[in-house]
């Protein structure tokens, strides 16, 4: 028998900065799950950058899909509870990942990829790890900082790397596993209090606020002699600077631009640098390295057991307050993960 719960429904796409104004909450009926099918209650959803990406008419081409007007947000990954299961490998109690967030109950189909796998519908091991590690450091989050730093070339260490938005989701566990394979890691956040962190809990080698100090300066003050890596979360004017500052055979890991997301892009005016100093810069998804995701878990996974590498998440409570968590988080007044207790 369907039953009504609450989902999120996008009314309008922003220009420039995205508010609470642009969603509304409606109530829908959950169909019972049909053959093949489980239905979860959702205990945990995840805000991230993207979905700003796709709150226009056409997301950018190759990306997913923007998210329809009047719709739910399909395409965001969440962790729930099966509650009701006709489908084999899915009991009742169990707690999985799936891509139909930002609502309090979904439908999902069993065996189906979405998400380019990232956010197929799988059973989770929560004895002793908290669910909503699986949207941070033991899911798509931590595979998107893995296999940057493998597309670089970086997991190696022994190099200076560069991290921007570093007390973000992504930023914060490259920063940590960074240090921890062993490079000289500078850091770049927007407060005085994420770069306090990044000093004094994580152990980079420098790190600066970017609001305070301009990216070519702060480099040129942190790393004299240049740096190996850079993991862009930004664009704009940090990949500007972050081309001045590479060596010879330097390598970029192009993450995301979030500097363009709300506003006109800017593009790095030096990208000759690329051709003269024999870079690389990859583009790359984490969702696209599923075959690095066993690989990361186990070695995050290590990481965070030992303590060499910790999660951080800033937690938003109930439903209503995921539109906030996207603007906050997207403002930078959020740390580490930016989660929604459904
Ligand atoms: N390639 C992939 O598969 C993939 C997957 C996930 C995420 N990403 C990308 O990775 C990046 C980080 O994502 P996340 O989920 O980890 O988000 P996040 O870092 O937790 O949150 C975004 C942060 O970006 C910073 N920021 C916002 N506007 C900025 C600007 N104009 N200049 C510099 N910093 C700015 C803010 O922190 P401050 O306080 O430091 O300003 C904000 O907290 C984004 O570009 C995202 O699109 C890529």
């Amino acid at each position: 028998m369907a039953a009504p719960s609450r989902q999120v429904q996008v009314v309008s796409y922003p220009e420039g900065e995205v508010g609470p104004e642009h969603f509304e909450v409606v109530s829908v009926d959950v169909p019972d799950p049909g053959a093949g099918q489980v239905l979860v209650r959702n205990t945990w959803t995840s805000v991230d950058p993207g979905l700003r990406l796709r709150l226009r008419a056409e997301a950018p081409a190759g990306y997913f899909a923007s998210f329809p007007l009047g719709s739910a947000l399909d395409g965001v990954l969440t962790v729930g509870q099966v509650i009701a299961s006709n489908a084999e490998g899915f009991e009742v109690g169990d707690t999985v990942w799936h891509p139909y967030g930002w609502r309090e109950h979904a439908v999902v189909d069993a065996g189906v990829e979405l998400m380019n796998g990232a956010g197929t519908m799988r059973v989770l091991d929560v004895a002793d790890t908290p669910p909503q590690w699986y949207l941070g450091p033991l899911g798509a989050i931590g595979l998107t900082a893995y296999s940057g730093l493998a597309v670089a070339d970086a997991l190696g260490g022994g190099e200076t790397l560069w991290v921007s938005a570093a007390a973000g989701a992504v930023g914060s566990l490259v920063a940590q596993m960074g240090v921890r394979l062993g490079h000289r890691v500078i850091a770049s956040a927007g407060s005085a209090e994420k770069v306090a962190w990044l000093v004094d809990e994580v152990g980079v080698a420098g790190a600066f606020d970017y609001h305070r100090e301009q990216p070519a300066r702060a480099l040129e003050r942190l790393a004299p002699d240049g740096i190996d890596v850079y993991f862009d979360n930004v664009g704009g004017d940090h990949l500007e600077a972050a081309l001045d500052a590479l060596r010879m055979h330097g390598r970029v890991a192009l993450c995301g631009s979030i500097s363009d997301y709300e506003g006109e892009p800017t593009g790095p005016r030096n990208i000759f640098l690329a051709t003269a100093k024999h870079l690389t810069l990859s583009g790359f998804r984490g969702s696209l390295h599923m075959e690095l995701l066993d690989e990361m878990q186990s070695r995050l996974g290590g990481w965070l057991r030992e303590g060499s590498v910790t999660h951080r998440e800033t937690v938003y409570a109930g439903l209503d307050q995921a539109p906030v968590a996207l603007q906050d988080m997207l403002s930078g007044r959020t740390s580490g993960k930016t989660l929604v207790r459904l």
